[in-house]
Protein backbone atom coordinates (compact mmCIF):
# COMPACT_ATOMS: atom_id res chain seq x y z
CA UNK A 1 0.00 0.00 0.00
CA UNK A 2 1.00 3.00 -1.08
CA UNK A 3 0.38 5.92 1.68
CA UNK A 4 2.45 9.59 1.13
CA UNK A 5 0.99 10.57 5.05
CA UNK A 6 1.40 8.58 8.08
CA UNK A 7 0.67 10.94 11.03
CA UNK A 8 1.98 7.45 13.43
CA UNK A 9 5.47 8.18 12.20
CA UNK A 10 5.60 10.85 14.59
CA UNK A 11 4.11 8.67 17.71
CA UNK A 12 6.81 6.22 17.05
CA UNK A 13 8.93 6.39 20.31
CA UNK A 14 8.49 9.04 23.22
CA UNK A 15 11.03 11.04 22.45
CA UNK A 16 9.93 11.81 18.94
CA UNK A 17 6.43 12.53 20.56
CA UNK A 18 8.04 14.59 22.72
CA UNK A 19 8.99 16.63 19.57
CA UNK A 20 5.36 17.02 18.36
CA UNK A 21 4.03 17.73 21.11
CA UNK A 22 2.11 20.81 20.94
CA UNK A 23 0.41 21.48 24.63
CA UNK A 24 3.27 21.30 27.78
CA UNK A 25 2.22 21.97 31.63
CA UNK A 26 4.56 23.57 34.08
CA UNK A 27 4.56 24.24 37.65
CA UNK A 28 4.37 28.15 36.82
CA UNK A 29 1.35 27.72 35.26
CA UNK A 30 -0.63 26.98 38.08
CA UNK A 31 -2.43 28.85 41.15
CA UNK A 32 -3.20 26.89 44.65
CA UNK A 33 -6.34 28.13 45.75
CA UNK A 34 -6.47 27.42 49.40
CA UNK A 35 -8.61 28.37 52.50
CA UNK A 36 -7.43 29.53 55.57
CA UNK A 37 -8.75 29.53 58.87
CA UNK A 38 -8.49 30.65 62.12
CA UNK A 39 -6.24 28.98 64.78
CA UNK A 40 -2.86 27.27 65.56
CA UNK A 41 -1.48 24.33 64.03
CA UNK A 42 -4.89 23.49 62.46
CA UNK A 43 -5.06 21.34 59.21
CA UNK A 44 -8.88 20.98 59.62
CA UNK A 45 -9.24 18.09 56.35
CA UNK A 46 -12.20 18.83 53.87
CA UNK A 47 -14.22 16.10 53.62
CA UNK A 48 -16.14 17.60 50.19
CA UNK A 49 -12.46 18.05 48.73
CA UNK A 50 -10.42 14.77 49.90
CA UNK A 51 -6.67 16.47 50.12
CA UNK A 52 -7.12 19.58 50.61
CA UNK A 53 -7.66 21.42 54.21
CA UNK A 54 -8.46 24.10 56.08
CA UNK A 55 -5.27 25.65 57.36
CA UNK A 56 -4.45 28.37 59.76
CA UNK A 57 -1.74 31.13 59.09
CA UNK A 58 1.07 29.21 59.88
CA UNK A 59 0.36 25.97 58.52
CA UNK A 60 -0.41 28.21 55.60
CA UNK A 61 3.35 29.49 55.31
CA UNK A 62 4.26 25.65 55.42
CA UNK A 63 1.95 24.89 52.54
CA UNK A 64 3.04 27.91 50.26
CA UNK A 65 6.61 27.35 51.08
CA UNK A 66 5.99 23.64 49.54
CA UNK A 67 4.55 25.10 46.69
CA UNK A 68 7.28 27.64 46.00
CA UNK A 69 9.73 24.70 46.56
CA UNK A 70 8.02 23.04 43.83
CA UNK A 71 8.00 26.06 41.24
CA UNK A 72 4.53 27.11 42.39
CA UNK A 73 4.74 30.61 42.26
CA UNK A 74 0.86 31.85 42.97
CA UNK A 75 -1.75 30.77 45.69
CA UNK A 76 -4.74 32.35 45.91
CA UNK A 77 -6.43 32.95 49.57
CA UNK A 78 -9.95 32.05 50.47
CA UNK A 79 -11.11 32.65 54.31
CA UNK A 80 -12.99 30.60 56.35
CA UNK A 81 -14.74 33.17 58.23
CA UNK A 82 -17.11 32.07 61.24
CA UNK A 83 -18.30 35.52 61.82
CA UNK A 84 -20.90 36.38 59.35
CA UNK A 85 -23.00 39.31 59.14
CA UNK A 86 -25.55 40.67 56.87
CA UNK A 87 -23.25 43.45 55.29
CA UNK A 88 -20.22 41.47 55.64
CA UNK A 89 -18.46 43.23 57.80
CA UNK A 90 -15.26 41.29 58.18
CA UNK A 91 -14.64 41.25 54.66
CA UNK A 92 -12.84 44.28 54.55
CA UNK A 93 -11.48 44.54 58.61
CA UNK A 94 -7.94 45.46 58.69
CA UNK A 95 -7.17 42.87 60.96
CA UNK A 96 -9.55 39.85 59.26
CA UNK A 97 -8.24 36.44 58.87
CA UNK A 98 -7.27 36.93 55.16
CA UNK A 99 -5.91 40.50 55.53
CA UNK A 100 -3.26 38.84 58.51
CA UNK A 101 -2.52 35.89 56.37
CA UNK A 102 -1.78 38.19 53.58
CA UNK A 103 0.61 40.24 55.53
CA UNK A 104 2.49 37.01 57.20
CA UNK A 105 2.92 35.40 53.61
CA UNK A 106 4.22 38.84 52.65
CA UNK A 107 6.35 38.92 54.64
CA UNK A 108 7.59 35.78 54.97
CA UNK A 109 7.75 34.87 51.44
CA UNK A 110 8.05 38.24 49.54
CA UNK A 111 8.73 36.11 46.12
CA UNK A 112 4.86 34.19 46.28
CA UNK A 113 2.10 36.06 44.20
CA UNK A 114 -0.24 36.47 46.61
CA UNK A 115 -3.57 36.44 45.47
CA UNK A 116 -7.02 37.04 47.08
CA UNK A 117 -10.62 36.47 46.22
CA UNK A 118 -12.64 39.10 45.91
CA UNK A 119 -16.09 38.39 47.03
CA UNK A 120 -18.90 39.00 49.96
CA UNK A 121 -20.45 34.73 50.30
CA UNK A 122 -18.15 33.56 52.99
CA UNK A 123 -19.14 36.65 55.27
CA UNK A 124 -22.43 36.78 54.61
CA UNK A 125 -24.57 35.33 56.87
CA UNK A 126 -27.27 34.34 53.93
CA UNK A 127 -24.55 32.93 51.61
CA UNK A 128 -24.67 35.07 48.83
CA UNK A 129 -22.21 37.39 46.91
CA UNK A 130 -23.39 40.57 47.56
CA UNK A 131 -25.66 42.61 50.04
CA UNK A 132 -29.14 41.44 50.23
CA UNK A 133 -31.73 44.14 50.37
CA UNK A 134 -35.89 43.12 49.94
CA UNK A 135 -34.66 40.11 48.70
CA UNK A 136 -32.89 41.13 45.54
CA UNK A 137 -29.13 41.02 45.66
CA UNK A 138 -27.61 44.54 45.23
CA UNK A 139 -25.15 45.60 42.36
CA UNK A 140 -24.07 49.25 43.52
CA UNK A 141 -24.24 49.04 47.23
CA UNK A 142 -22.04 45.50 47.08
CA UNK A 143 -19.78 47.02 44.78
CA UNK A 144 -18.66 49.60 47.14
CA UNK A 145 -18.26 46.68 49.89
CA UNK A 146 -15.54 44.84 47.27
CA UNK A 147 -13.78 48.26 46.94
CA UNK A 148 -13.47 48.35 50.54
CA UNK A 149 -12.45 44.68 50.66
CA UNK A 150 -9.55 45.15 47.88
CA UNK A 151 -7.96 47.82 49.19
CA UNK A 152 -7.73 46.35 52.56
CA UNK A 153 -6.04 43.47 51.31
CA UNK A 154 -4.14 45.98 48.98
CA UNK A 155 -2.98 47.32 52.41
CA UNK A 156 -1.92 43.77 53.63
CA UNK A 157 0.13 42.97 50.41
CA UNK A 158 -1.62 41.42 48.16
CA UNK A 159 -0.06 40.94 44.37
CA UNK A 160 -3.35 40.35 43.10
CA UNK A 161 -7.31 40.60 43.55
CA UNK A 162 -9.75 38.44 42.32
CA UNK A 163 -13.28 39.36 41.65
CA UNK A 164 -15.22 36.52 41.80
CA UNK A 165 -18.39 37.99 42.52
CA UNK A 166 -19.81 38.70 39.24
CA UNK A 167 -21.69 42.65 39.94
CA UNK A 168 -21.30 44.36 37.12
CA UNK A 169 -18.73 47.77 37.02
CA UNK A 170 -16.73 45.74 39.97
CA UNK A 171 -13.54 45.87 37.79
CA UNK A 172 -13.47 49.01 37.16
CA UNK A 173 -14.56 50.63 40.59
CA UNK A 174 -11.92 48.21 42.03
CA UNK A 175 -9.34 49.50 40.37
CA UNK A 176 -10.34 52.96 40.90
CA UNK A 177 -10.34 51.99 44.61
CA UNK A 178 -6.53 51.10 44.28
CA UNK A 179 -5.46 53.18 42.49
CA UNK A 180 -6.71 56.09 44.74
CA UNK A 181 -5.54 54.21 47.58
CA UNK A 182 -1.70 54.32 46.04
CA UNK A 183 -2.28 50.59 45.01
CA UNK A 184 -1.22 50.83 40.96
CA UNK A 185 0.59 47.79 40.97
CA UNK A 186 -1.67 45.27 42.28
CA UNK A 187 -3.27 43.52 39.89
CA UNK A 188 -6.93 42.52 38.92
CA UNK A 189 -7.72 38.94 38.01
CA UNK A 190 -11.39 38.85 37.00
CA UNK A 191 -13.76 36.10 37.10
CA UNK A 192 -15.12 37.60 34.14
CA UNK A 193 -17.08 34.56 33.20
CA UNK A 194 -18.10 32.85 35.87
CA UNK A 195 -20.93 30.51 35.68
CA UNK A 196 -24.05 29.44 37.72
CA UNK A 197 -22.41 25.93 38.39
CA UNK A 198 -23.67 23.01 40.13
CA UNK A 199 -19.57 21.91 40.52
CA UNK A 200 -18.88 24.78 43.11
CA UNK A 201 -20.78 22.54 45.74
CA UNK A 202 -17.73 21.17 47.43
CA UNK A 203 -16.48 24.20 47.96
CA UNK A 204 -19.21 25.77 49.57
CA UNK A 205 -18.88 22.74 52.23
CA UNK A 206 -15.30 23.83 52.22
CA UNK A 207 -16.39 27.53 53.61
CA UNK A 208 -19.86 26.77 54.65
CA UNK A 209 -21.00 29.49 52.25
CA UNK A 210 -23.87 28.02 50.28
CA UNK A 211 -26.78 30.40 49.65
CA UNK A 212 -29.70 29.82 52.43
CA UNK A 213 -32.42 30.58 50.09
CA UNK A 214 -32.48 30.68 46.06
CA UNK A 215 -29.38 30.24 43.63
CA UNK A 216 -26.66 32.53 42.17
CA UNK A 217 -28.57 32.76 38.53
CA UNK A 218 -29.24 36.39 38.71
CA UNK A 219 -25.26 37.00 39.16
CA UNK A 220 -23.33 34.09 37.79
CA UNK A 221 -23.72 33.56 34.24
CA UNK A 222 -26.35 30.50 32.17
CA UNK A 223 -24.45 28.02 31.06
CA UNK A 224 -25.85 28.10 27.67
CA UNK A 225 -24.15 31.34 27.04
CA UNK A 226 -21.15 31.98 25.20
CA UNK A 227 -21.65 35.22 23.04
CA UNK A 228 -22.46 36.70 26.47
CA UNK A 229 -18.80 35.63 27.94
CA UNK A 230 -17.26 37.52 25.43
CA UNK A 231 -19.42 40.40 26.71
CA UNK A 232 -18.39 39.24 30.38
CA UNK A 233 -14.80 39.43 28.72
CA UNK A 234 -14.37 42.82 26.49
CA UNK A 235 -16.44 44.94 29.51
CA UNK A 236 -13.97 43.38 32.00
CA UNK A 237 -10.54 43.90 30.10
CA UNK A 238 -12.42 47.81 29.05
CA UNK A 239 -12.57 47.99 33.00
CA UNK A 240 -8.42 47.42 33.32
CA UNK A 241 -8.74 43.88 34.20
CA UNK A 242 -5.14 42.51 33.78
CA UNK A 243 -6.33 39.00 33.33
CA UNK A 244 -9.49 37.56 32.52
CA UNK A 245 -10.88 34.22 34.04
CA UNK A 246 -13.63 31.25 32.83
CA UNK A 247 -14.99 29.35 35.37
CA UNK A 248 -15.18 26.26 35.31
CA UNK A 249 -13.04 25.10 33.35
CA UNK A 250 -14.37 21.95 31.90
CA UNK A 251 -17.31 22.14 30.96
CA UNK A 252 -16.27 25.34 29.46
CA UNK A 253 -12.94 24.09 27.52
CA UNK A 254 -14.87 25.72 24.18
CA UNK A 255 -15.36 29.30 26.34
CA UNK A 256 -12.11 29.34 27.13
CA UNK A 257 -10.82 28.52 23.52
CA UNK A 258 -12.80 31.03 22.47
CA UNK A 259 -11.71 33.69 24.59
CA UNK A 260 -8.06 33.07 23.53
CA UNK A 261 -8.89 33.31 20.05
CA UNK A 262 -10.74 36.44 20.76
CA UNK A 263 -8.48 38.80 23.16
CA UNK A 264 -4.84 39.20 23.43
CA UNK A 265 -5.02 39.29 26.84
CA UNK A 266 -3.92 36.76 29.88
CA UNK A 267 -6.57 33.79 30.20
CA UNK A 268 -6.77 32.25 33.46
CA UNK A 269 -9.16 28.87 34.11
CA UNK A 270 -10.88 27.77 37.24
CA UNK A 271 -10.44 23.81 37.59
CA UNK A 272 -13.21 23.78 40.36
CA UNK A 273 -13.98 22.02 43.20
CA UNK A 274 -16.49 19.59 41.83
CA UNK A 275 -14.03 18.75 38.82
CA UNK A 276 -11.46 17.95 41.46
CA UNK A 277 -14.23 16.50 43.84
CA UNK A 278 -14.67 13.76 40.81
CA UNK A 279 -11.49 12.76 39.98
CA UNK A 280 -10.91 11.83 43.24
CA UNK A 281 -14.35 10.35 44.26
CA UNK A 282 -14.07 7.98 41.34
CA UNK A 283 -9.90 7.70 41.72
CA UNK A 284 -11.03 6.43 45.33
CA UNK A 285 -13.42 3.68 43.51
CA UNK A 286 -10.40 2.97 41.40
CA UNK A 287 -12.66 3.46 38.40
CA UNK A 288 -10.06 6.20 36.57
CA UNK A 289 -6.15 6.73 37.66
CA UNK A 290 -6.15 9.44 39.90
CA UNK A 291 -2.85 10.68 38.50
CA UNK A 292 -3.29 10.31 34.93
CA UNK A 293 -7.11 11.92 35.38
CA UNK A 294 -5.65 14.87 36.53
CA UNK A 295 -2.82 15.67 33.92
CA UNK A 296 -4.98 14.92 31.51
CA UNK A 297 -7.29 17.07 32.93
CA UNK A 298 -4.54 20.20 33.34
CA UNK A 299 -3.53 19.64 29.84
CA UNK A 300 -6.64 19.79 28.28
CA UNK A 301 -7.31 23.06 29.97
CA UNK A 302 -3.88 24.41 28.28
CA UNK A 303 -4.55 23.09 25.29
CA UNK A 304 -7.81 24.72 25.04
CA UNK A 305 -5.95 28.01 25.55
CA UNK A 306 -5.57 29.09 29.37
CA UNK A 307 -2.63 30.43 29.98
CA UNK A 308 -2.85 29.95 33.88
CA UNK A 309 -4.41 27.48 35.84
CA UNK A 310 -6.19 27.55 39.05
CA UNK A 311 -6.23 23.69 40.30
CA UNK A 312 -6.71 22.12 43.74
CA UNK A 313 -4.22 19.64 41.53
CA UNK A 314 -1.50 21.93 41.68
CA UNK A 315 0.98 20.23 44.08
CA UNK A 316 0.47 16.83 43.41
CA UNK A 317 0.64 18.08 39.18
CA UNK A 318 3.95 19.77 39.95
CA UNK A 319 5.29 16.86 41.76
CA UNK A 320 4.21 14.36 39.17
CA UNK A 321 5.95 17.20 36.40
CA UNK A 322 9.30 17.03 38.56
CA UNK A 323 9.16 13.46 39.00
CA UNK A 324 9.12 13.03 35.03
CA UNK A 325 11.42 15.88 34.08
CA UNK A 326 13.93 14.58 31.82
CA UNK A 327 12.32 11.18 31.27
CA UNK A 328 10.63 10.26 28.03
CA UNK A 329 6.83 9.52 28.28
C1 LIG B 1 -17.04 32.77 45.80
C2 LIG B 1 -16.38 31.73 45.01
C3 LIG B 1 -16.87 30.45 44.67
C4 LIG B 1 -15.83 29.79 44.05
C5 LIG B 1 -14.75 30.67 44.00
N1 LIG B 1 -15.11 31.85 44.58
C6 LIG B 1 -18.17 29.82 44.94
C7 LIG B 1 -19.39 30.41 44.40
O1 LIG B 1 -19.37 31.31 43.57
O2 LIG B 1 -20.45 29.96 44.85
C8 LIG B 1 -15.85 28.36 43.58
C9 LIG B 1 -14.53 27.66 43.54
C10 LIG B 1 -14.60 26.18 43.43
O3 LIG B 1 -15.67 25.57 43.32
O4 LIG B 1 -13.52 25.56 43.47
N2 LIG B 1 -17.70 33.76 45.12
Amino acid sequence: MYLTHRPRRLRQTSAIRGLARETSLHPGHFIYPMFVAEGEHVRDPITTMPGQNRLSIDELLKECEACLRLGIGAVNLFGYSVEKDDEATKAYDSNGLIQRAVRTLKNELPELCIQTDIALDPYTNHGHDGIVIDNEIVNDETVEILCKMAVSHAEAGVSWVAPSDMMDGRVGAIREALDESGFSNVSILAYSAKYASCFYGPFRGALDSAPKTGDKKTYQMDPANVREAMREIELDLAEGADIVMVKPALAYLDVIARAKSEFDAPIAAYNVSGEYAMIMAAAEKGWVDQERAMMEVLLSIRRAGADMILTYFAKDAAQTLKRDFGRFS
